[in-house]
């Protein structure tokens, strides 16, 4: 088990398009999904992408088994590790919600996210993915993968008066688990 040190915005790591993979099913593959899944659950994240652990490859892991405590009304994502995405907006329809980032740790922000996508790539054995989702799945898969093309949340935001401390905004929330 390796829990790896996150990146945070400033970085410049973080800024980068990241590399498409181009070996499946090797060691050293399954070796950063081992610590990304690590670092994820250790941090109780919703989601990772390699880059914030410095690793420049297009690999993103999302969702979880049970509900995350952080989000307890929010519905499970099944847990995904995902390869060279492509997302396809389906439709016009956008909506708002909150959004953090264990890269952003202590605040949150109402960010505009797709309604509906259809995502397709691979997983870390090169089987193909193509799923057509909505609502908090769709949000979750837009903002992990926009970390491969060096976005953070903060830069998709259209209202920075709905930008702010999570102990300010939140502060039912625990204050160890703030991203
Ligand atoms: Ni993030």
């Amino acid at each position: 088990m390796t829990v790896r040190d996150i990146l945070k915005m400033g970085d410049a790591r973080l800024l980068r398009v990241a590399q498409p993979v181009t070996a499946f099913d090797s060691d050293a593959l399954h070796l950063l999904i081992t610590d990304l899944l690590d670092t994820m659950r250790a941090a109780n994240g919703a989601g990772l992408a390699a880059p914030q652990i410095g690793v420049d490859l297009q690999v993103v892991i999302f969702g979880s088994h049970a509900r995350n405590p952080r989000y307890p009304d929010r519905p499970v994502v099944p847990p995904t590790v995902l390869v060279n995405p492509v997302i396809t907006p389906l439709g016009e329809a956008t909506e708002d919600d909150w959004e953090g980032c264990l890269s952003v740790p202590g605040m949150r922000g109402v960010v505009p996210r797709w309604s509906r996508i259809r995502y397709t790539g691979f997983d870390q054995y090169g089987d193909p993915i193509d799923r057509t989702v909505e609502g908090f799945h769709a949000r979750v898969v837009q903002h992990e993968c926009d970390h491969l093309w060096g976005k953070l949340y903060p830069m998709r935001m259209t209202d920075m008066a709905q930008f702010g401390f999570t102990e300010v905004l939140f502060p039912d929330i625990a204050a160890d688990e703030d991203d």
